[in-house]
């Protein structure tokens, strides 16, 4: 929970920046009257205790990135192997986050859930709101004209956000405590405070906070709900959960370049240890399935376009915020998954899981379980051509449960 003395440096920083952090709106969705929205940037303060790791790989060019991958996978030394964490390293910080918030225009009842929405690795926060054919493809233009209110945002490292160093500051515990200090600041009202004078129309009043993710941005997600279980008051996991199956893509799987090496111009403000998939066909192999036709090659070239650099800490961090159990969580959770599901279920969600056992050791208070299988679709879920009857699934569930 948070501290009165850290509420008020947040309060602190936000009447300090509340002036500088309402940019004009720039939206994908300027032609549709009904979507109002802002993007703008929130400094949040965060401290995690983050790990060290016994002789990481640096990477500072895309021959170092191959090495990268090989020491991760060898199985004497690398992948998942906790015997490579040192030790624990507290990082603390004031972090800009670059947040998009959209609401229904004429909320009038309307927006009163606001859903706090997180990508994975390699994307930003368009993985939720494609510009490509976004009638087909935003998930954030669907949620909206569901009634939902969006906060999409720029995890660490990605985006608009900042990007400090690869190695010890982006992982996954100070990524989770950002969620975390996002979160505050919506349940608080200051961020519809901050957010208010570049729309036209007052805000619709929150009254619900609801988290959702896809892949690394659930996994940051799921951990919330073990630490801040009472903060959430629901949540959908996409394309991410306990399987047997999960381990199958190995690091040499994302054909990983050095980002700065691979587009100095795009990737300029990257520095060691920042890694990207070099190629489309690397991004295909993670995020998509062309079985049953509903891949269409130009989003997938939307998706490469729109790729962003993951972190070396990020990789070593990942496993040890995975399958931790939230005895205390008592809200509703979906899992929506990608029938076939390269990086979660090793290709295949069918029968990858036990949702059973899940509810047993991970989750034995949640108002409801549910799992639900997108079928024709790879990892990327927002970017196969049948992504918005999905949302309605998304959607019914917690419309279900009176979300
Ligand atoms: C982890 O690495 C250590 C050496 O660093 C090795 O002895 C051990 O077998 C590895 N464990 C696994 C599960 O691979
Ligand atoms: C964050 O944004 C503020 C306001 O625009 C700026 O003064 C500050 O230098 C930024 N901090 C970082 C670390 O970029
Ligand atoms: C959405 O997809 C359908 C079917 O592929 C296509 O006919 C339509 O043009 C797409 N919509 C937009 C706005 O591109
Ligand atoms: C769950 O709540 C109980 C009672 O407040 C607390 O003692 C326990 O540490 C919590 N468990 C976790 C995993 O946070
Ligand atoms: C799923 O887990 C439950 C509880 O541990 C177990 O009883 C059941 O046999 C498992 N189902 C499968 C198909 O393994
Ligand atoms: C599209 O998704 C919906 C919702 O999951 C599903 O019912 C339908 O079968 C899917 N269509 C195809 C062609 O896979």
């Amino acid at each position: 929970m948070v501290s009165p003395i850290a509420a008020s440096v947040v309060y602190l920083l936000l009447t300090r920046y509340a002036a500088a952090i309402a940019a004009p709106s720039k939206s994908i969705h300027d032609n549709k009257p009904e979507i109002s929205c802002s993007q703008f940037i929130v400094p949040i303060t965060a401290s995690a205790d983050n790990y060290i790791v016994k002789d990481p790989v640096r990477v500072d060019s895309n021959i170092d990135a191959v090495n990268y991958a090989w020491d991760y996978d060898t199985w004497s030394h690398g992948r998942y192997n906790q015997s490579r964490i040192a030790s624990v390293n507290p990082v603390k910080g004031t972090y800009n986050i670059s947040v998009q918030l959209c609401v229904p225009s004429e909320a009038r009842g309307t927006g009163q859930t606001l859903q706090i929405v997180t990508h994975g690795l390699l994307f930003d926060k368009r993985y939720w709101d494609s510009e490509y054919e976004p009638e087909n493809y935003s998930y954030v233009r669907a949620a909206v004209g569901a009634g939902y209110s969006v906060l999409t945002w720029d995890r660490l490292g990605t985006g608009q956000s900042d990007k400090p160093d690869a190695y010890d500051v982006v992982q996954a515990p100070l990524e989770l405590e950002i969620l975390h200090g996002i979160t505050i600041l919506a349940r608080s009202g200051q961020l519809s405070k901050m957010a208010q004078t570049s729309f036209s129309a007052p805000l619709p009043a929150i009254k619900k906070y609801i988290h959702i993710g896809h892949s690394f941005g659930t996994i940051l997600t799921l951990a919330f709900l073990v630490k801040y279980p009472t903060l959430s008051d629901g949540a959908i996991a996409t394309g991410q959960i306990l399987s047997p199956h999960g381990g199958a893509a190995t690091q040499a799987s994302f054909g990983w370049q050095y980002a700065h090496q691979h587009d100095p111009k795009l990737y300029a403000d990257y520095g060691s240890g920042y890694i990207v998939p070099g190629t489309e066909s690397d991004i295909q192999q993670g995020f998509f399935s062309v079985v049953d036709g509903l891949m269409d090659p130009k989003a997938l070239s939307y998706a490469n376009s729109i790729k962003n650099p993951a972190t070396v800490g990020e990789f070593h961090s990942i496993l040890l915020s995975v399958g931790l159990p939230a005895p205390n969580y008592t809200a509703p959770l979906q899992f929506f998954l990608a029938e076939y599901d390269y990086l979660t279920c090793g290709g295949d969600c069918k029968n990858a899981y036990n949702l059973t056992q899940l509810k047993q050791s991970l989750y034995p208070q949640a108002a409801a379980l549910e799992a639900y299988i997108q079928p024709g679709t790879g990892h990327g879920l927002t970017l196969h051509k049948n992504a918005t009857a999905g949302y309605q699934v998304m959607f019914d569930f917690l419309k279900r449960h009176q979300l």
